[in-house]
């Protein structure tokens, strides 16, 4: 039973579908526009009552809501699971586990699953086997990463993905402003990236912090009128030039 209709949720039903070795009998949601899009697919519910009977709940709901939803479930006789990168595992239910799926999803953005790490961790050894069956059955990069190192990882995601991202915004905007076409930044925004992930960051570094380039640093801020872009620029330039050893 899969619990929660969003951005993850949406994304796991369609994995699961398109294997033969798991079966996704229930999709419960609180509200019912959310969960529209199921309907015609699965049974479907906004009421925890009426859940029924599964080897594994799991549960792909907010952070803040997860534990007042495994409370709710806990006394089931099933492997509660929840798919959070900084919740940790909760012992209030009998058999327990986390589910985390390693990557930024966004419901109508499409994903190949067998492509994305799934942290896996549980109470119970025996419990880690049924986890592990079920992420095998849609990926192929299947990790044991304890609560500890998942809040790590889930902080390093942060910087990696969402302040990144936060970055490309200030980008896009910068060349809305100037009708230059965000698409000229394309293919730098996908070797960057590319880069990272072939060699260390850190040696793939470029641009005017590391070189020190001091007048050209001026110059852009100068032209930056948001109060917060200078300080995120000054912060960021500075720590470039701190971290390759440069003094300003
Ligand atoms: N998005 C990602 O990239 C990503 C990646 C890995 C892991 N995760 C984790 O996966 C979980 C779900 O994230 P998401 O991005 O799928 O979220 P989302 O798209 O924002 O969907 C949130 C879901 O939580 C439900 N919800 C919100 N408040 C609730 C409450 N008080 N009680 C019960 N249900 C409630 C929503 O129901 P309504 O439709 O009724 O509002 C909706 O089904 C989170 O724990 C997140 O940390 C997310």
């Amino acid at each position: 039973v899969l619990l929660g209709a969003g951005n993850v949720a949406t994304h796991l039903f369609r994995a699961f579908s398109e294997t033969e070795k798991v079966e996704v009998v229930q999709v419960y949601n609180r509200s019912k526009t959310t969960l529209k899009p199921f309907e015609t697919l699965v049974e479907t519910t906004t009421s925890i009552e009426d859940l029924v009977e599964a080897e594994v709940y799991l549960i792909a709901v907010k952070d803040d809501a997860v534990e007042e939803i495994v409370d709710q479930v806990k006394n089931k006789n099933a492997l509660i699971v929840h798919t959070s990168g900084s919740v940790p595992l909760f012992s209030s239910a009998k058999r327990n586990g986390v589910f985390y799926p390693l990557q930024t999803f966004s419901k109508n953005a499409e994903v190949n699953f067998k492509e994305i790490p799934i942290c896996l961790e549980t109470s119970a050894e025996e419990d880690f086997v049924i986890l592990k069956n079920l992420a095998e059955s849609i990926s192929e990069k299947v990790f044991s990463i304890s609560s500890e190192q998942r809040k790590k990882l889930h902080l390093a995601a942060v910087f990696a993905c969402n302040f990144t991202n936060h970055l490309y915004t200030i980008a896009e905007t910068i060349c809305q402003e100037n009708q230059v076409p965000f698409e000229v930044l394309s293919a730098l925004i996908k070797v960057t990236a590319q880069k990272a992930t072939l060699y260390s960051p850190k040696e793939v570094q470029t641009g005017p912090a590391l070189r020190n380039d001091q007048k050209t640093i001026q110059q852009h801020l100068e032209q930056i009128t948001d109060a917060d872009e200078t300080k995120i620029y000054k912060l960021l330039t500075q720590s470039i030039i701190d971290y390759h050893g440069k003094k300003l």
